[in-house]
C-alpha cells in the first residue's frame, strides 16, 4: 500500500473510507466533496511540503495514498502559473477534486457529436474555484479542462479517484472546432 504520512492524513482517509462504504457513486462523491471542503476549511490536514513545489514543464501529479482494499487513489496536483490540461476524460471513473491552495479555472464540456476519433464538444460552464471548494465528476459527464489562471501564484488541488487513474483520453484541437482523441498514459511525480 502506498501511504505518505502527514498531519491529519488519518482524518482524511477515514472520511474517504466512510464515503466509499456508502456504495453508491452519487452518495459517495457527495460525501467526499462535502468532507473535503470541511477538511480544507478547518485546516485539520497539512499536506506534505512537496505538493507545494511546482514542476517547470508540466503540472505535477503526486500520489499520496492508494487504498488496496477499497481501490481509491488520492493524488495532489500542483499547478504552476498558467499550467493546465487539454479537454480530457477520467476513463469512466468518478472523481472528486478540491482546491487546497490558490485558484483553479474549471470548464465543463458536454459531448455533442462523435465521428470515430473525432469529437465535438460544447463548453457548458466555467467556474473559478477557490480554496475550500470541491466538485465531483461522475461519468459520462466527465469532460473538462483545469487551468491555473494566475500569472504568479501556484495552485494545489487534491483529487480522489475511484481507482488509480493511469491513462485517459486527451482531446487536441482539430479543424472546424472538432477535437481529436489521443490516449495518454498519466505519469506520477515523486512524492516525498
Ligand atoms: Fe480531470
Amino acid at each position: 500500500m502506498l501511504a505518505l504520512q502527514f498531519p491529519g492524513s488519518e482524518r482524511l482517509l477515514a472520511m474517504i473510507d466512510e464515503a466509499v462504504a456508502l456504495g453508491c457513486e452519487r452518495a459517495t462523491t457527495d460525501a467526499i466533496r462535502n468532507g473535503l471542503c470541511r477538511l480544507i476549511r478547518d485546516k485539520s490536514v497539512t499536506l506534505p511540503a512537496c505538493v507545494f513545489e511546482p514542476v517547470q514543464d508540466h503540472y505535477a501529479r503526486r500520489e499520496l495514498y492508494r487504498c488496496e482494499e477499497l481501490g481509491y487513489s488520492v493524488v495532489a496536483m500542483t499547478w504552476g502559473p498558467g499550467q493546465g490540461t487539454p479537454i480530457h476524460d477520467h476513463s469512466g471513473l468518478w472523481c472528486v477534486e478540491g482546491v487546497w491552495d490558490g485558484q483553479l479555472e474549471i470548464t465543463q464540456y458536454e459531448l455533442r457529436k462523435q465521428d470515430g476519433e473525432r469529437f465535438l464538444f460544447e463548453p457548458v460552464g466555467t467556474h473559478l474555484a477557490g480554496v475550500g471548494s470541491a466538485g465531483s465528476l461522475i461519468p459520462p459527464h466527465e469532460y473538462h479542462t483545469i487551468r491555473n489562471p494566475s500569472a504568479d501564484a501556484v495552485a494545489v488541488s487534491l483529487h480522489i479517484y475511484k481507482q488509480a487513474l493511469t491513462c485517459c483520453s486527451m482531446f487536441q484541437p482539430a479543424a472546424d472546432g472538432w477535437h481529436e482523441r489521443q490516449a495518454r498514459a498519466l505519469g506520477l511525480d515523486e512524492a516525498a
